[in-house]
């Protein structure tokens, strides 16, 4: 112990029981956390599971450049995004490394009938009402809310969902807006400065009479 007095200030000293305190609870709070599950409210930004396949968004979204609309097809219409079905990866595979054997549990899937199962990384509490329809297809892109998936090996988290964080776009949208025929663009306007970017959702909402005026009203998003 004696070296840390050399390395450390002084008034680390007295942090040095709040860190021995923090040291025994934190992994208990891991442990509890894997053993009752009780990930959705605990979660947070980073958050990031192995799959059950070593799917990459960073080789099909990004590389090949599948449009992310092609998987999760229910985006620009329905609260929830779709999971694809196994079908709509053998709609390549059963002739693309079709011996591959990271492509195993999607030959299990389609024998049993049984979907992938998928873990969920993005998990709002259920008293939050969410819909992806409301924002997609008035112009906030995927990008805004999950960052750059098509640079992602495997999915994480990127930002905290909070309730804080909704309110802050609610209140001034303009930054966060753009066509929505560039929703799925994750790239676009990635080098514009912060007054262009604010200059495109300007003009955008005006083209559509200055409608887009989100609501920050509790019963908004608790119902
Ligand atoms: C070829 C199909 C495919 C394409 C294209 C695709 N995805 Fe996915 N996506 C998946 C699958 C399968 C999962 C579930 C496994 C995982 O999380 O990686 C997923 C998961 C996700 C998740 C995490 C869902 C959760 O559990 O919270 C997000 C967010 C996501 N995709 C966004 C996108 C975006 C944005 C694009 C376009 C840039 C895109 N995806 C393109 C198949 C696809
Ligand atoms: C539009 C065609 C297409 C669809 C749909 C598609 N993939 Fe792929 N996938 C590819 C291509 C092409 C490659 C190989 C790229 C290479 O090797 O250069 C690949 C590679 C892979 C690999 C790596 C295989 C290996 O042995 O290296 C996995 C795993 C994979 N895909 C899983 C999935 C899953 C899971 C889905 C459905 C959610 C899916 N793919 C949907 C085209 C597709
Ligand atoms: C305004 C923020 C926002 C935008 C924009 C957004 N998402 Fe999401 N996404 C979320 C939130 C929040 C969740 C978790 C929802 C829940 O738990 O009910 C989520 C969940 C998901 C899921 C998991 C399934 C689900 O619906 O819970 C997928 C897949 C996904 N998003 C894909 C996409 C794709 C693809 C786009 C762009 C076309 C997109 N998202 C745009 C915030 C957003
Ligand atoms: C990056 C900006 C942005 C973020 C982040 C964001 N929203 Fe929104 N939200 C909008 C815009 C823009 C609209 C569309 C407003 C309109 O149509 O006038 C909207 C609309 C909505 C609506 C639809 C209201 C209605 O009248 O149907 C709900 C519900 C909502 N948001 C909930 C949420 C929740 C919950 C979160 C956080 C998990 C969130 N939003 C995060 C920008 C955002
Ligand atoms: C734009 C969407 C949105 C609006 C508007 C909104 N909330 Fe929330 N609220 C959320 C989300 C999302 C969560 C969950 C956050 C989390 O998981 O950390 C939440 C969580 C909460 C919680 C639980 C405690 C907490 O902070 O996590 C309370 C209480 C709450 N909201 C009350 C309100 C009240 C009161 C209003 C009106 C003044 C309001 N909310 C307006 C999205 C919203």
């Amino acid at each position: 112990m004696g070296a840390y007095h050399f390395v450390f200030p002084r008034w680390s000293n007295a942090l040095l029981p709040t860190i021995a305190v923090a040291g025994a609870v934190v992994p208990l709070y891991v442990v509890a956390m894997v053993a009752y599950g009780f990930s959705p409210l605990t979660t947070d930004v980073g958050y990031q599971p192995i799959q059950p396949v070593d799917y990459s968004h960073k080789l099909h979204a990004g590389e090949l450049g599948i449009d992310c609309r092609y998987c999760h097809n229910t985006v620009e219409y329905a609260n929830k995004a779709a999971i694809p079905p196994t079908q709509t990866c053998f709609n390549c595979h059963t002739q693309i490394h079709k011996d591959s054997p990271k492509l195993l549990p999607l030959w299990e899937s389609y024998e049993t009938g049984l979907p992938v199962e998928w873990i969920r990384v993005h998990d709002l509490p259920d008293f939050a009402y969410f819909s992806h329809a409301a924002h997609v297809s008035r112009g906030v892109s995927c990008v805004e809310c999950h960052g750059r998936i098509d640079k992602m090996e495997v999915v994480y988290q990127h930002e905290t969902l909070s309730m804080g964080w909704c309110l802050s776009c609610h209140r001034d949208p303009h930054p966060h807006l753009r066509d929505p025929a560039l929703v799925t663009d994750l790239a676009w306007g990635f080098d514009f400065s912060d007054e262009v970017r604010r200059a495109h959702g300007e003009a955008f909402n005006h083209k559509n009479f200055d409608s887009i005026v989100p609501s920050t009203d509790c019963s908004t998003c608790h119902r």
